[in-house]
């Protein structure tokens, strides 16, 4: 089964969710809120074999406007593989990084349509998730646990790959490594923080006191 994200092959199988073999093959495709159809971080378009995939789910029926369906958008966490065949999607931060570096200005348009289905989307996709949450659907300690573990990937691939692409990186994240909070993860380019270093740079920042 072929399963091609933002041009690369992934190894697929019949019955995983576009998610899951994102997830397996570490494509860019969002987590946020671990697969529970909550945050649409993991849009796709599709782009070609979107009959190999079972029908939109309920969750995709409330979250995505009708603009995003014609267009090809699923949840690649509700997004079931039914069979063997060739799915090539592109997600949303790779679509927004091929407008940017193509036609910045598109962006705009973009940004607003987004905008718009989101709106349009806002009550439908509340009603969706309180009957889930009635249901006892979204409670689990599972969900839970997915939902903590996906932030803390995500917050660890923003600081891993966002230096990348920031002018003046190495000032910036030296700046931010020298903020007086211990973050809860570790920032590239910075020396591991401990108490002492922290309490440290509190003494730093700290105002002197008047005379
Ligand atoms: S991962 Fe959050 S909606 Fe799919």
């Amino acid at each position: 089964m072929n399963v091609i994200i933002n041009d690369k092959i992934c190894t697929s199988s019949v019955g995983q969710t576009l998610g899951k073999s994102a997830r397996l093959n570490h494509s860019h495709v969002g987590y946020i809120c671990g697969g529970n159809g909550v945050c649409q971080a993991c849009y796709v378009t599709v782009q070609d074999g979107a009959d190999c995939l079972a029908p939109l789910t309920d969750v995709e029926k409330a979250f995505l406007s009708p603009r995003q369906i014609a267009a090809g958008g699923r949840m690649a966490c509700q997004a079931t593989i039914t069979k063997e065949g060739t799915v090539k999607v592109l997600s949303r931060p790779e679509e927004v990084r091929r407008i940017l570096f193509s036609n910045p200005l598109a962006l705009f348009s973009y940004g607003a349509e987004m905008g718009h289905d989101t709106l349009q989307q806002i009550v439908p996709g509340i009603s969706n998730l309180i009957g889930r949450i009635v249901k006892g659907e979204m409670g689990s300690k599972d969900a839970l646990g997915d939902f903590m573990e996906s932030v803390s990937g995500a917050f660890g691939l923003v600081v891993e790959t966002l230096p990348n692409y920031l002018p003046f990186k190495e000032q910036i994240m030296g700046l931010i490594g020298n903020l007086p909070v211990q973050l809860p993860f570790q920032l590239p380019f910075s020396t591991p923080q401990t108490p002492e270093s922290v309490i440290e740079r509190v003494k730093i920042m700290a105002p002197a006191p008047k005379a």
